[in-house]
């Protein structure tokens, strides 16, 4: 099987896709970003990201992985976060198959990027229970048990005075309220604190944007874990997708052979 296949990231302002080498955990080529549709129904989405597909020249039977801004149970949508809420109950991996002609699976944003940290990044050989965190618009989340995924946990909407947390520490959070590193830093230190006693991760990943400046705010946390910065940054979600589809296809072939 070939060691490459497609990943494409779907957000709420950019549908960004790349063939990634999955030997190297590198994007294959360079990445196209088209602007997401307005509004970002399923039908204008869908055509997106087939003309994304269309821009490259790439073996039909190569299969693409796509990540997606909300909770996705066995390819359907269940949430919508940043993008139309038509998207609820929407078959996704069934639309985009359709209308790409490729094997198309689709993944929860933050847990393609927390595959792609276990894969190639700060995870990479780590055993045990291993926690990713995307800090952006919204807060997402990957939970880890020796490299296995638990999908969706969603860690981002634990209620803090009865809203999502997300609301309160993401990075839209600290840029709306004006926060110092300072002060954003003790409300991530409430907020990893409570993850710390839920979950006892051996290691805790901080992505998104703002993981780049990691040396301004992860410093002053002050956890049992170690919490270290992402290592693959912008390009995680498309990589991570790209291993998932991969790892899906291979398991729908065996499967198929059984019948
Ligand atoms: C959504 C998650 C998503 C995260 C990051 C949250 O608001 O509920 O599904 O992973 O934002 O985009």
């Amino acid at each position: 099987m070939s060691k490459e296949a497609f990943g494409i990231d779907i957000g709420g302002s950019g549908i960004k896709g790349a063939p990634v080498n999955l030997k190297k955990g590198k994007l294959a080529d360079d990445r196209l970003r088209i602007p997401t549709p307005q509004p970002s129904v399923p039908d204008a989405v869908a055509d997106t990201v087939a003309q994304l597909i269309g821009s490259f020249d790439i073996d039909e039977d190569m299969p693409v992985g796509v990540t997606f801004p909300a909770v996705i149970q066995h390819g359907v949508a269940k949430t919508a976060a940043n993008v139309d809420d038509s998207w609820i109950g929407t078959d996704v991996d069934a639309l985009l198959t359709e209308r790409t002609g490729h094997d198309v699976f689709v993944v929860n944003d933050a847990d393609a990027a927390g595959i792609a940290e276990m894969e190639f990044g700060a995870g990479a050989g780590q055993k045990g229970v291993v926690l990713m965190t995307t800090l952006g618009t919204g807060v997402g989340s990957a939970l880890f048990n020796d490299g296995e995924l638990v999908p969706n946990t969603e860690l981002g909407h634990i209620l803090y005075k009865g809203e999502s947390y997300e609301k309160y520490m993401a990075d839209s959070a600290r840029e709306r309220s004006h926060l110092s590193w300072a002060e954003w830093a003790e409300r991530l230190q409430g907020y990893y604190e409570l993850l710390e006693f839920l979950f006892t991760p051996d290691l805790i990943i901080v992505g998104g944007g703002v993981s780049k400046k990691h040396e301004k705010f992860l410093p002053l946390l002050d956890l049992e874990a170690p919490i270290v910065p992402a290592g693959l940054r912008n390009e995680a979600g498309i990589i991570g997708a790209a291993v998932l589809a991969r790892k899906e296809r291979k398991k729908a072939k065996k499967g198929k052979k059984k019948d």
